[in-house]
């Protein structure tokens, strides 16, 4: 079993998951890297200074651009990347259903057309895998449908139901690639996403016939999409019972860092989102006290570092004021600083969370970082 529970505090879990590609310590946020580099001109020496642990990339946007079969011939993901962690990546279906313009979905996948010059692309479970398969990452997810909130119960009911037999496709497809000589990765793992919007009895369903599979991992998708925060967490609490208790447990796309605390609580090991790079580069920043606008003029000469104690490559060397004027200057440094420091800010966190789980102090942990959060700052 590459998957081990190191600690348990309550629901919230302490684990270890190996890997070809190295161990990963669990909770952990992965670092979103959606065309194979995260925005904001940031580096994969950067991310060994930043804590991170994994790094996130999808398969839609690899296959339109550069193409996986290229990467594949360089010698997959890693190399090409120059990272040789670990990296997952997504299976696409979501990243389709958030284009706009033409898409049919169907039972033996997705017709759209490229965001970048229009022309006509398939995709199933078993292209998805077989990029995927092409690319080299650590963990693959399985091909699914992300449906859209609100959606009503028949329309979800179909599509679980068919993302139940893209899994199954999915499986198959990724074992015969597993088994293959020239594959590069060989020991790729896949994880299953369940589904069911807020439906929770179609989620508990999902969720069982999904864990009889046996697959390396288990993801809650269809979440964040626009239910409040108070619903994913009861969907959270209702289906994390029914996933296996001996594998990671990943809530897609999620969150902020009260939504991290609060889901590790229900039982979360793996987390990702596009916040902490998204809002650094329009110079929101994170810290113990709660978000900064570095465009507020009240920072025009302020000397200190974006958060004191911040060990953070933009905290060592550079105050509010300079980072600040970079960003207004729409600067890329400006916008790097201030994404080096949100990761390194969340990496931190979930270091955080893993100490605390470890002293089995996780809910003590959680209020006083909240309360500290919601404080806000002069
Ligand atoms: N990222 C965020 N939500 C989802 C989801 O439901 N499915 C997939 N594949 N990726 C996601
Ligand atoms: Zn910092």
């Amino acid at each position: 079993m590459n998957y081990k529970i190191i600690k348990k505090d309550g629901r919230a879990k302490r684990a270890e998951l190996t890997t070809v590609h190295g161990t990963i310590q669990t909770p952990v946020f992965m670092n979103v890297g959606t065309v194979a580099a995260i925005k904001g001109a940031v580096s994969t020496d950067d991310l060994r200074d930043i804590k991170t642990q994994v790094q996130l990339s999808n398969t839609y946007h690899l296959h339109v651009r550069t193409g996986d079969k290229v990467i594949r011939e360089f010698g997959g993901l890693h190399e090409f990347m120059n990272w040789d962690r670990p990296i997952l990546t997504d299976s696409g279906g979501f990243q389709v259903f958030s284009l706009t313009g033409l898409r049919k979905i169907k039972e033996e996948g997705v017709y759209f057309q490229s965001h970048i010059d229009g022309h006509k692309i398939f995709m199933g479970p078993e292209e998805s895998m077989q990029i995927q398969s092409n690319l080299g990452s650590t963990i693959a997810m399985a091909f699914d449908e992300c449906p859209p909130h609100p959606a009503t119960r028949k329309y979800m009911q179909d599509s679980v139901d068919r993302t139940t037999r893209w899994l199954d496709r999915s499986r198959i497809e990724m074992a015969r690639l597993n088994s293959l000589p020239e594959t590069l990765n060989k020991e790729q793992l896949l994880f299953g996403i369940n589904q069911g919007g807020t439906y929770e009895d179609i989620r508990i369903a999902h969720a069982k016939t999904i864990s009889a599979m046996d697959l390396d991992g288990y993801a809650l998708g269809g979440l964040a999409v626009g239910e409040s925060h108070f619903e994913m967490y009861r969907i959270l609490e209702e289906t994390v019972p029914y996933l296996p208790e001996n594998k990671p447990i990943y809530l897609m796309g999620v969150g902020t860092p009260a939504n991290i605390l609060e889901s590790v609580e229900r039982g979360v090991d793996f987390f990702d989102c596009v916040y902490p790079s998204r809002n650094g580069r329009h110079g929101h920043v994170y810290t113990n006290y709660g978000k900064l606008n570095l465009f507020n003029s009240k920072f025009e000469l302020d000397r200190r570092p974006i958060e004191e104690g911040c060990q953070c490559p933009a905290c060592k060397s550079y105050s509010r004021a300079y980072i600040r004027h970079l960003l207004k200057a729409k600067e890329m440094l400006g916008m790097r600083l201030s994404v080096l420091h949100n990761l390194y800010f969340y990496n931190t966190m979930m270091e955080e969370i893993r100490d605390a789980i470890d002293n089995q102090c996780y809910g003590e942990y959680k209020e006083r970082k909240l309360a500290k959060m919601a404080e806000g700052q002069s």
